[in-house]
């Protein structure tokens, strides 16, 4: 249970620690809206995956404190070797990074050489470094898009559904790797279908992580900025929101009249306040954060060698669209 006067004089001891070390929150929409709202209010950013790769090179922070989950972190000191990464918890991980293992993700890719490899920015930095590309999800479509118009046919790591999504949406000859994100795996069409006729004039909102069943109902997929730029601009009164619940803080800056509604997963009845909550981005909370810069265990470093091959497929990322 949240104590107010405890959490508000938490929020004051960071801030002061923030501005004592230099150091600039970076943060994604689907941390706890507390750890938001502090990235928000001292200059730091809230954003999509993409958008958090790109921040540190145009901010003057010395350290880079990333509120997200691992391969976040891996990605913001690959491309900003000369700061200081931090993370509240180095145990924050993704499904899809833990499933796709360094070696016999290599393995795959030997077995089918005649592939361009695209991997998806949730994974390690080893299996980035075997990969021709590196896309998050709001320019996968485009980048599978262009490399289909060159003829190029992909080998696609490691979230089946996002693959499937982008092999649906393109045409390209797509052939993925066998992984999930264990949050978006457990929507389900029914559940989807009968909220959906509670609200009638709600509009569907479905990160395209989640199973085709599911986004097939979907009136815009996209990735979680995509998501937010929808609610903004589709009229409806409602949304029911296929993808973690922590984007609702950002979507309802963007909405503030609408009503959000979260899908329900597997389980979870017609609606459902707890679920779709990703376990590891949870790890971000203030506790956490207040010991930031004094744990000796939360640092990112990247092996040099490793980080430069790294660095190739993810600086083709944030060269395609800027
Ligand atoms: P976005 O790139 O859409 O922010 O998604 C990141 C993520 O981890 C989705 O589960
Ligand atoms: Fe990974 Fe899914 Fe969590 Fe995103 S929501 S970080 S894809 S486990």
């Amino acid at each position: 249970k949240v104590d107010p006067a405890k959490e508000a004089e938490q929020i004051v001891h960071i801030k002061a620690l923030l501005k004592k070390h230099n150091a600039a929150i970076v943060a994604h929409y689907y941390t706890d809206p507390v750890i938001q709202a502090l990235a928000e209010q001292t200059g730091g950013c809230v954003s999509d995956s993409l958008e958090m790769a790109r921040f540190g090179k145009t901010h003057n922070a010395q350290t880079l404190i990333v509120a997200g989950v691992k391969f976040m972190g891996e990605t913001a000191k690959i491309l900003t070797p000369e700061k200081r990464v931090l993370m509240p918890t180095l145990e924050a991980t993704c499904s899809l990074d833990l499933g796709c293992p360094a070696q016999e993700f290599s393995d795959f890719c030997d077995q089918h050489p005649d592939r361009t490899v695209v991997v998806y920015a949730n994974t390690s930095a080893a299996v980035k470094a075997r990969a021709d590309w590196v896309v998050t999800s709001s320019i996968a479509k485009e980048v599978v898009a262009h490399l289909d118009s060159l003829g190029q046919k992909i080998l696609w790591a490691p979230d089946k559904h996002l693959g499937a999504y982008v092999q649906r949406e393109t045409g390209a000859d797509v052939l993925c790797w066998d992984g999930a994100c264990i949050v978006h795996e457990e929507f389900k069409a029914q559940g989807l279908l009968d909220l959906k006729a509670l609200y009638p004039d709600a509009a569907i909102l479905v990160h395209p992580e989640s199973p085709q069943s599911v986004v097939e109902l979907a009136d815009v997929a996209g990735s979680t900025s995509q998501l937010i730029q929808a609610a903004a601009t589709l009229p409806n009164p409602e949304f029911i929101v296929a993808t973690d619940q922590g984007i609702f803080y950002k979507m309802q800056q963007a909405c503030p009249d609408k009503t959000l509604i979260i899908a329900p997963t597997a389980g979870s009845g017609a609606t459902c306040r707890s679920c779709a909550n990703c376990p590891w981005m949870a790890m971000n909370t203030l506790d956490a954060m207040i010991e930031v810069f004094d744990r000796a265990d939360n640092e990112i470093f990247v092996d040099p060698a490793l980080a430069k091959r790294s660095m190739k497929p993810l600086q083709r990322m944030l060269d395609f669209k800027r």
